[in-house]
């Protein structure tokens, strides 16, 4: 962790990412959705912080992210800004609040930006999203493209599949790619697509691509916090490595605190606050009443 602090330890920008790309430099990308996830996610030198509408998922409750608002993604945001001092903030735009036309979509885009603190947005689609990508950028506003699975068509797509096995599928993707690029993207997230697809897009792509499920040949990677953490009920995608357990350790660590309380062994003596004794003199003759001589517990909890 400190060995990534040291090796980036300047603040990652919305420039600063097309150059990591020149470098040849590998970015690291995480979800986040809370202030103590984010500072810690931060402080672990991590590049990019997503705040990713898979909120809706793995906070939320949701099966998918279409239920995901605005509100809650701009308070998501505004709450992870300020753990966040390195890293770049990315907020993703949710199901609907781009839909609806550019001017609907800028004032969306805007709160994420100025009320909440983001650096840059993040929406799905490919080509026919080039437009409205042009509007953002010429609104000061960098914009993340996504494009291969895209969770928010989940509807449309019948499930959620790897993208881009035809090559119909792969051109298109292709072309989408070029067409962010040009309308302006400065990141481009490949979804669940072949790695070969995903490292053609690379390779002919100048802004970085942040690959989930699309193999080692991106410049950066990115998961789920909760998935790469093991705290999720759901089996993973085969894409997702996890590094720990925290369902099973904190399952752990609550069932011992039950179990503590159920045998009257927390709070401890050391865990509680004693009443001064001038203070219980005074009141046991004012309230002329025999306090208690509290049952510390020791240690092992036995009554002391
Ligand atoms: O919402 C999200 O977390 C995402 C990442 C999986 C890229 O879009």
């Amino acid at each position: 962790m400190a060995y990534l602090k040291q090796q980036r330890p300047e603040k990652v920008t919305v420039p600063s990412l097309r150059a990591s790309k020149e470098r040849g430099e590998r970015l690291v990308c995480l979800t986040a959705y809370d202030y103590p996830t984010a500072r810690i996610i931060d402080e672990a030198g991590i590049d990019i912080i997503l705040v990713g509408d898979s909120l809706g998922n793995v906070v939320l409750g949701y099966d998918n992210t279409i239920p995901v608002t605005l509100d809650e993604m701009v308070n998501a945001t505004r709450t992870v800004r300020r753990g966040v001092a390195r890293a770049l903030l990315v907020a993703d735009m949710p199901y609907g609040s781009y839909h609806t036309g550019a001017d609907v979509a800028v004032g969306n885009a805007l709160r994420l930006i100025k009320e909440a603190g983001a650096e840059a947005v993040k929406l799905e689609g490919g080509a026919r999203r080039a437009p409205l990508i042009k509007r953002l950028v010429d609104e000061e506003i960098p914009v993340v493209g996504h494009i291969g699975l895209t969770p928010q068509s989940v509807h449309k797509l019948g499930g959620f599949r790897l993208q881009g096995k035809t090559t119909q599928a792969a051109r298109t993707l292709l072309d989408d790619a070029r067409a962010l690029e040009d309308a302006g993207a400065c990141a481009i997230v490949l979804e669940v697509v072949p790695r070969e697809i995903a490292q053609l897009v690379t390779e002919r792509a100048s802004v970085p691509t942040i690959g989930i499920g699309a193999g080692a040949g991106c410049d950066a990677q990115v998961l789920v916090i909760h998935d790469l953490l093991g705290l999720m009920f759901d089996k993973s995608f085969r894409h997702v490595r996890q590094y720990a357990n925290l369902r099973e350790s904190v399952t752990d660590a609550i069932s011992r605190f039950a179990e503590d309380v159920r045998a009257g062994v927390f709070p401890s003596e050391a865990e509680s606050y004693k009443l001064p004794d001038a203070a219980a003199t005074e009141m046991a003759t004012e309230l002329d009443v025999e306090l208690p001589t509290t049952p510390a517990l020791t240690e092992k909890g036995d009554k002391g």
